[in-house]
């Protein structure tokens, strides 16, 4: 299958790519000049289907009116204001919105711009909580292997995957890694796993070695994301919080990617029957059309950290320039109306069965070594070639010029669509993917 679409031009050099081949792809562009619904087009106007929501962003499906014009309208009554020692009506609101889909307790929100953002945020809390308390001594995070959590330093030094750390050094001091929870053994499950619950004693083991009592925070993506949808084995997480409680550990779920309907419930923390003590989030709480994240925070976290401060004086120094930006807060308000509307979660509730069947219904080629699938999401894990990642770099190139976008990670393909998917999408997807994977 060749690659048909015009080649680059001398304007493209100036633009460093993030996370991108840069020299490959200014060589070999695979652009998109516009997108509606479930469909992204090409500067040549060919249609290529959207299966990871962008990347995990776009829940309600591209370009909807409801949030390009309230963006537009906020734009020109109030495009900016210092989030410091000033407000405006919006930021308030939505955090007030976002906590009708938190989970219980999870009631305090504060605003920032990305997932990675809001990962550095949520450590922050951890530790400022701790200190507040007279516990300074819990400087030590633990994470896992193959977890994401962002590219800031902080979320760098959590990360369990190795091209996003090696080049930067060190990291923290004092982050342990569990082990990840792909088990052989849990080949093609569909959902949560059987076998790995006992993975959790990870912590345990690191509690007994370098102190329980001087652990800040356990990170964990509920289900892996990026690395490509590792569901938790059942009882996993359950025992994670139960070893927190334990040591007085914050456990922190970072939800960028599993936030917001992806797992067929609001948050992980609904569909896994775990609740932590901050959970983060970003991506489709703007359907992706705005840049914003947030870190919601039990309320005890916060009354401990604002009671502690002076009565006038500022109590977490921590924000951005852009937090409660208020056209992103416009973004996200029109969302939660969309999500209200459209019973965006639900639907995805009822639809993952369908979604999970018709995925795994590619399990008979012989190219596919693994899936692994839950709610929204499904991973398609394909034999190496070569260097390892090598395959699955050619796939999503070779997706892309069949008319199917998606993220993929090493060798494994990541399955996210916009959660307004129609069964013709699914076997649109589908069909596209065994094309495909037929001609590698
Ligand atoms: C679990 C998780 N945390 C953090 C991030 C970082 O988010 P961002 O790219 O918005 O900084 C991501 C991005 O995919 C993610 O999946």
């Amino acid at each position: 299958m060749g690659h048909a679409e015009p080649q680059v031009t001398s304007t493209m050099q100036s633009f460093w790519m993030p996370f991108s081949p840069n020299k490959e792809f200014k060589s070999e562009p695979r652009m998109f000049a516009r997108a509606k619904g479930m469909y992204f087009y090409t500067p040549e106007g060919r249609e290529v289907i959207d299966a990871s929501a962008g990347l995990f962003c776009v829940a309600a499906g591209h370009c909807r009116d409801e949030i390009s014009q309230a963006v537009f309208e906020q734009l020109q009554t109030l495009d900016f204001t210092a989030p410091f020692l000033r407000g405006h009506s919006k930021s308030f609101e939505l955090a007030e919105r976002i906590t009708h889909y938190t989970p219980e307790g999870l009631n305090r929100i504060f605003f920032v711009n990305s997932g990675s953002e809001s990962v550095d945020t949520a450590m922050k809390m951890a530790l400022a909580y701790h200190r507040t308390r007279g516990q300074s001594q819990r400087q030590l995070f633990v994470s896992r292997e193959r977890a994401y959590h962002g590219v800031n330093m902080g979320g760098v030094s959590l990360a369990g995957m190795v091209n996003n750390r090696r080049a930067y050094g060190t990291g923290m001091a004092g982050v342990y890694h569990m082990r990840h929870t792909a088990l052989p053994e849990n080949k093609f499950a569909k959902g949560q796993p059987e076998h790995g619950a006992d993975l959790a004693d990870d912590l345990q083991r690191f509690c007994a070695l370098y102190g329980g009592e001087n652990i800040a925070a356990v990170f964990v993506e509920p289900t892996a994301g990026s690395f490509g949808c590792l569901p938790p084995p059942k009882g996993y997480l359950n025992k994670l919080r139960q070893i927190c409680d334990q040591h007085g550990i914050l456990l922190v779920f970072d939800e960028v990617i599993t936030g917001w309907g992806r797992m067929g419930a609001n948050f992980g923390a609904q569909a896994f029957g775990v609740t932590p003590d901050l959970l983060t989030m970003a991506k489709a709480m703007t359907n992706g059309a705005q840049p914003m994240g947030a870190v919601a925070a039990k309320q005890e976290i916060y009354d401990t950290i604002t009671q502690a401060g002076p009565a006038q004086g500022i109590e977490f120094f921590h924000g951005y320039t852009y937090s409660a930006h208020p056209a992103s807060c416009a973004a996200g308000l029109a969302m939660m109306d969309i999500f209200a509307k459209d019973r965006l979660i639900e639907r995805a509730a009822a639809m993952s069965p369908k979604f999970i069947d018709a995925i795994h219904a590619l399990r008979d080629m012989p190219i596919v070594t693994d899936i692994r699938s839950i709610g929204m999401m499904a991973a398609v894990d394909i034999a190496a070639d070569g260097a390892p990642g090598a395959r699955g770099h050619e796939a999503q190139k070779r997706l892309y010029d069949a008319g199917l976008h998606l993220k993929s990670t090493g060798d494994a393909l990541i399955i996210a669509p916009p959660l307004v998917m129609e069964d013709k999408h699914l076997d649109e997807i589908v069909s596209k993917l065994r094309q495909v994977l037929g001609s590698l």
